[in-house]
């Protein structure tokens, strides 16, 4: 059972703590792992644009840096009911390094809204691995 109601309000709690003085476009994220953990993200632009981190990566890198390494589920947060934000490509494939194919990924409005749920293949189909044709 996954506790989306949980990973919703997480996630919208966490969008609120998006640093996001250049876009004005917070995004939150919630993690859920093997242990029924939730781990949080939010983005955080920087003046160099190009360095910003997703929130999704920010809850994922938190999580792997404190051990974690299997997820159950993500919910990401952002937007509006007509165009809630979706994972990036690069976070697309830096979550398809930790989580399977079949990873529920929730994407919900900031404001309300229990959004759309897909899996990750069907955000990155055909995802690059080392070993892939090795
Ligand atoms: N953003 C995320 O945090 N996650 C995504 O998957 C899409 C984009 C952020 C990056 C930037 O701070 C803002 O949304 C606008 O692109």
């Amino acid at each position: 059972m996954i506790p989306w109601n949980s990973l919703m309000t997480a996630a919208r709690e966490a969008a609120q703590r998006a640093y996001i003085p250049y876009s004005h476009f917070p995004v939150g994220a919630a993690l859920l792992d093997a242990d029924g953990q939730i781990w949080t993200g939010c983005n955080i632009e920087n003046a160099s644009y190009g360095l910003t981190n997703c929130a999704e990566r920010t809850a994922m890198f938190k999580a792997v840096s404190e051990g974690k390494r299997t997820f159950r589920a993500l919910v990401i947060c952002g937007g509006t009911d007509v165009a809630p934000a979706v994972p990036c490509g690069a976070c697309r494939q830096v979550l398809a390094e930790f989580c399977p194919p079949d990873l529920p990924v929730r994407v919900i409005p900031l404001r309300e809204g229990d959004g759309v749920t897909r899996t990750l293949a069907d955000y990155l189909p055909y995802s690059f691995a080392l070993s892939a044709g090795t």
